[in-house]
């Protein structure tokens, strides 16, 4: 959808300088706190070749630490990004290019152990079709591992931002600040837990990771 690629372009700022920024800051996000979370609540319900989707995977940089922990499992990338396409490794893991914004996503349903969305929601235009998707793919009792920006309030967002006093930052970096602070502050925690049980989730755990800016949620079918 041309939709999409204009809204992930205005996201990303671009494109290649957001891969790089993926990619370094990978270690940040998959720390061993998501790792530890992932023992607990995602090994169990992995099958004996575990089938795990990331979806929104960006450079892949999950997908290899999963290759890693999972020799033999089938993994798939879902993105849509060109700029993360072209950096993905089909020999390590089934790619898919697909949008989440429409159905139809060629994965079997009931299939998959687990999925991961991670930083990928508040990036949507609606988030809806993207949950229902993940519902239908998982098998009955498979989870899903959410992570994602929260709504905070404007002076903590800001603080989160910028070193300097925001009164004094010049046009540009206003301009930056603001224009990510709508995508990043769109749904509240419970705006999000609400879409997830009417979709049909149970919540088995929802958690502040690093700050109250960012929450993870464990959810099973
Ligand atoms: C903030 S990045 C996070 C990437 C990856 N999950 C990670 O943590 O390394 C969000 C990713 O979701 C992808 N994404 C956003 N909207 C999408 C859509 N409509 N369909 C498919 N992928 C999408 C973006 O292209 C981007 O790679």
């Amino acid at each position: 959808m041309n939709n999409t690629l204009s809204l992930l372009k205005q996201h990303h700022n671009g494109g290649t300088e957001f891969v790089e920024l993926m990619k370094n800051s990978a270690s940040d996000r998959f720390n061993p706190d998501f790792w530890q979370s992932w023992a607990t609540w995602i090994a169990p319900v992995l099958s004996d070749v575990p089938k795990i989707a990331d979806f929104g995977c960006g450079p892949g940089m999950l997908l290899q630490m999963l290759r890693q922990r999972y020799p033999h499992s089938h993994l798939i990338g879902v993105e849509y990004a060109p700029y993360m396409l072209e950096v993905l490794t089909p020999e390590l893991y089934d790619v898919i290019a697909h949008d989440l914004h429409e159905t139809q996503m060629p994965i079997v349903a009931n299939s998959l152990d687990a999925i991961t969305l991670i930083y990928c929601l508040h990036e949507l235009n609606q988030p809806i079709t993207a949950l229902k998707t993940v519902y239908d793919t998982l098998k009955f009792g498979g989870r899903c591992f959410i992570m994602d920006w929260v709504r905070v309030p404007l002076p903590v967002y800001l603080t989160s931002q910028v070193t300097q006093d925001v009164f004094s930052a010049d046009n540009k970096t206003l301009r930056d600040i603001f224009t990510h602070f709508i995508e990043h502050n769109r749904y509240l925690a419970n705006d999000v837990s609400w879409l997830l049980e009417e979709i049909g989730f149970t919540i088995l755990e929802q958690t502040q990771t690093k700050s109250e800016q960012f929450v993870h949620w464990i959810v099973e079918k």
